[in-house]
C-alpha cells in the first residue's frame, strides 16, 4: 500500500490487480455454460459506451435514478444526518455524488473507492475544486477485497456506504449477501448503506433498455472480443457473433449473451474452444428485484431498508439500509 499527496489529494493506493483478464477470460471460456465476468466489459471503451447507454432513450435506470435522487435529496440528507463519512464503491466519475455531497448537512470527507486511479485523480481534483473544505480521500482499490479506511481530519458521526446505479444487480445473489455484508461491516453499527437497485418491472421494457435501437449496448457486449483481440491477441472471428440481452421472468434477471452465428473456434494463446451454433457466452447478469426480494438479500446480510424511494411507474428504487438490531 503506498500514499501520495499531489496538492490536496492523497490518495491510498493498494495496487489492485489488474492484469487478470488472460487467466479469467480462458476460464470462463472453459466452463460448460461459458461465462465472462461483467467487470471486464469496462475497458476505456466499454466505459465510454456505457456513459452512452446512459443516454439512450430505452435505457430507463440512470434517469430514473437521478430522478429519485434529485426529488428526495432534502429528506434523504435529514435521514443521512449531519457530519457524514461518505464512502462510494466503483466512484467512477462521482457524478451523483456530487448531488448528494451538496445536500448533507456539514460532510466530513468523501472516501471514493475505485480500481482505476485515472478516475480517482480526475474526480477527486474536480470535488475538491467543488468542495475546497470537505476532505476528499481517494482509495485505489478492488473493492470486493478488504482494506481499511483513511482516517478524516475530523471525527465524522456517521459512515454512509452509497452504492448507486444498480450495479448491486450485476452480483449473483450470494455475491451481492457478502458485498452488503461488508458494506455493513464498514459503516458499523450506526451507519447506514444508500443503494440504487433495479426493480422488477414491465418485461418488454426491461427488453428494450438492454436490446436498445441504435446498437449501443450491442457494440458495448461486442467490446469485450474486440479487448479479447486486442488485449489478449485471442483469434475470434467478432462479425460472427451477435449481442441478444434476453429477460429471464422467473429469475428476474436480464442476461447479456454474445451468440455465436456458426460453429467456430475461438484461439487464445495455445487454447482453443469451440462454439456450436447458437451456442452463446454470457458476459452479465442484471437482476432486477422485488422491493420483497431485495429486503431478504439485506436481511442476509444483517441489513433492514429502513426508507425506500422510488419512481411513479416504480422501475427502480433508492434504499436506505440500516444494520438490524442484533
Ligand atoms: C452497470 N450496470 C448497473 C448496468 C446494468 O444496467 O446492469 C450495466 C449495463 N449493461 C448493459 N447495459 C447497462
Amino acid at each position: 500500500m503506498s500514499t501520495t499527496t499531489p496538492a490536496k489529494l492523497p490518495i491510498t493506493d493498494y495496487n489492485p490487480a489488474r492484469d487478470t483478464f488472460r487467466q479469467d477470460f480462458i476460464e470462463g471460456l472453459s466452463r460448460p455454460q461459458k461465462q465472462v465476468s461483467p467487470k471486464y466489459l469496462y475497458d476505456a471503451r466499454g466505459a465510454e459506451l456505457f456513459d452512452q447507454i446512459c443516454e439512450q432513450e430505452e435505457y430507463f435506470p440512470t434517469r430514473t435514478e437521478m430522478g429519485i435522487l434529485r426529488r428526495h435529496l432534502d429528506e434523504i440528507a435529514a435521514r443521512l444526518g449531519p457530519r457524514c463519512r461518505v464512502v462510494e464503491f466503483g466512484s467512477g466519475s462521482s457524478m451523483k455524488t456530487h448531488l448528494l455531497l451538496e445536500h448533507l448537512d456539514d460532510p466530513v470527507c468523501y472516501v471514493p473507492i475505485d480500481i482505476a486511479r485515472e478516475y480517482l485523480e480526475g474526480a477527486g481534483v474536480r470535488l475538491t475544486r467543488q468542495f475546497p473544505t470537505l476532505d476528499i480521500l481517494p482509495v485505489c482499490a478492488d473493492y470486493t477485497s478488504r482494506f481499511d479506511l483513511p482516517t478524516a481530519s475530523r471525527a465524522a458521526e456517521r459512515t454512509v456506504v452509497f452504492f448507486p446505479g444498480s450495479t448491486i444487480g450485476n452480483f449473483t445473489l450470494s455475491e451481492a449477501v457478502g458485498f452488503l455484508q461488508q458494506c455493513r461491516e464498514l459503516c458499523g453499527p450506526d451507519g447506514a448503506v444508500l443503494i440504487g437497485v433495479g426493480l422488477q418491472t414491465d418485461p418488454d421494457t426491461l427488453y428494450r433498455a438492454y436490446n436498445d435501437r441504435a446498437g449501443v449496448t450491442a457494440a458495448f457486449n461486442l467490446n469485450l472480443l474486440e479487448r479479447a483481440r486486442r488485449e489478449l491477441n485471442a483469434r475470434i472471428d467478432i462479425a460472427s457473433f451477435y449481442h441478444h440481452a434476453i429477460y429471464d421472468r422467473e429469475r428476474g434477471r436480464i442476461e447479456m449473451r454474445l451468440v455465436s452465428q456458426r460453429e467456430q473456434t475461438v484461439c487464445v494463446g495455445d487454447q482453443r474452444f469451440a462454439f456450436t451454433e447458437g451456442e452463446h457466452l454470457l458476459t452479465e447478469y442484471s437482476h432486477k428485484f422485488t422491493r420483497e426480494g431485495f429486503r431478504r438479500i439485506a436481511e442476509q446480510a444483517g441489513l433492514r431498508p429502513a426508507r425506500v424511494w422510488t419512481d411513479p411507474l416504480e422501475r427502480f428504487s433508492l434504499q436506505l439500509l440500516e444494520p438490524r438490531a442484533r
